[in-house]
């Protein structure tokens, strides 16, 4: 088979390197990739959202898979634009990417479901936004309704820095249109787990269950970040709790999709909040996470190309009956991010990457944001590279992901060092 993979960053590295391991593979295509992509997988320079372009490449090269990374061309549409030309694509459509693109949606939704989240209220005016800040009290956060590149939630330690950020998405528009409407939810305390559900609108496989580093500083202190760091499986989610969570959310979420006519095909990430009051949702995502995605694939026994077909042939019920997924538990796996100094702000691009040769063979480098410029690996982003190690458990894999990464050097390279130690700690 041929295969479209549409992204360019860690997520997509990991997708294309699990996916070249498949027998049925015969040729990967990465819209537009990375250097480190384009050793695996031919590399065509198009945008990920220009949709025309790419159902007439995956037309003209008999594309048999189109798998899309980001969520940006998922809410857009792309999948409903390659479905109405028989075009095959794995990821939910349109109305079904609303889960994501939508955060009003989403806590709507789940409010009609029953499904457990944070206490909230959605507004598309600044004057009853403040007045409800007044009477709920601070700590709160602030999401801008629309997508917002993992920028749009901000959490607010005071009431204050709480009318200050309904001033920044409603009336500066910092947000753009995406922070037109927003929401307005309680603060949950608690430790953050990021659960995956493989769907073909009906059944369900789960991925091993994983822990993101968000903040850029250890201790998770500092801003936000996409993500700089992962390990998985993540011991919060112990068997019974994951029982739990396949009851109360995917399953709900699921149903409820297909009751209110938008069925949920793809991959369903939940983003998950375990608080001392119980299970709580932060937010669904409509793709594959990243950086987990680069922790998870790499324990996956299975063969990923029969996992994507199995969601958009409605095949998953067959699949799971015929093989137990055992998403690799039994080992543990560990991605460490490596910035480029100044990330989440402001940094440099196009620092030489050297010392990738000297790691150890089993050590996974899976690029983000590099660039080859024909003799020589550059930076090109905020997240650089991601690094895996898979290790029997958790301990020995930190330890070796760390010693590996002594030998990568840029100038200003910048990673946590904390990354999966919560796992530890347990
Ligand atoms: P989101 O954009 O909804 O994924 O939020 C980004 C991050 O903000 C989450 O991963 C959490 O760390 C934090 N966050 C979002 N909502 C809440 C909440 N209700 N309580 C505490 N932290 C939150
Ligand atoms: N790791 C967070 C995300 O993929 O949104």
């Amino acid at each position: 088979m041929k295969i479209l993979v549409v992204g360019g960053g860690g997520r997509e590295h990991a997708l294309v390197w699990k996916l070249s391991q498949s027998p049925k593979v015969e040729k990967i295509f990465c819209a537009s990739g990375n250097a480190g992509i384009s050793q695996i997988a031919q590399c065509v320079d198009m945008g990920d959202s220009v949709f025309e372009s790419l159902a007439h490449f995956a037309e003209e090269n008999g594309i048999d898979l189109t798998v899309v990374g980001p969520e940006v061309p998922l809410v857009k549409g792309i999948v409903d634009y390659f479905q109405e030309r028989e075009l095959p694509i794995f990821g939910p459509t349109r109305q079904a990417a609303q889960i994501e693109g939508s955060k009003c949606f989403a806590k709507e939704f789940m409010a009609r479901h029953d499904i457990p989240t944070a206490a909230f209220q959605n507004f598309d005016n600044p004057d009853d936004a403040i007045d409800y800040i007044k009477t709920l009290g601070a700590p709160v956060v602030i999401k801008a309704d629309g997508l917002a590149a993992g920028k749009g939630s901000i959490v607010c330690p005071t009431v204050e820095e709480a009318f200050g950020a309904v001033k920044a998405a409603m009336i500066d528009e910092r947000f753009g249109p995406a922070g037109r409407e927003i929401v307005i939810e309680e603060f949950l305390e608690g430790e953050e787990a990021s659960v995956f559900a493989l769907t073909d609108g009906q059944d369900f496989i789960n991925l091993a269950p994983a822990q993101d580093h968000k903040p850029i500083f250890d201790g998770d202190k500092g801003p936000n970040t996409g993500g700089m760091g992962a390990y998985a499986p993540a011991p919060l989610v112990h068997p019974l709790l994951m029982k739990q969570i396949e009851h109360e959310i995917i399953e709900a979420t699921i149903q409820g999709m297909n009751q209110e006519g938008r069925e949920y095909r793809g991959m369903l990430y939940c983003g998950l909040m375990i608080t001392p009051e119980g299970l709580k949702v932060v937010e669904f995502n409509c793709r594959f996470g990243d950086p987990e995605t680069q922790a998870v694939l790499p324990l996956m026994g299975e063969d990923l190309l029969d996992l994507l077909l199995a969601s958009v042939d409605g095949n998953i019920k067959e699949w799971k009956a015929k093989s137990d997924p055992g998403m690799g538990e039994e080992k543990s796996a560990v991605c460490v991010v490596l910035a480029s100094g100044g990330y989440p702000g402001g940094y440099q691009k196009g620092k030489e990457i050297t010392g990738l040769e000297k790691v150890e063979s089993g050590t996974l480098i899976f690029h983000a944001g590099t660039r080859w410029d024909g003799s020589r690996i550059l930076t090109n982003g905020g997240r650089v590279l991601g690094v895996t190690v898979v290790g029997d458990d958790l301990e020995s894999a930190i330890k070796r992901v760390y010693q590996e990464i002594s030998k990568i050097q840029f100038e200003n390279m910048y990673y946590r060092k904390d990354i999966g130690l919560k796992g530890l700690k347990r």
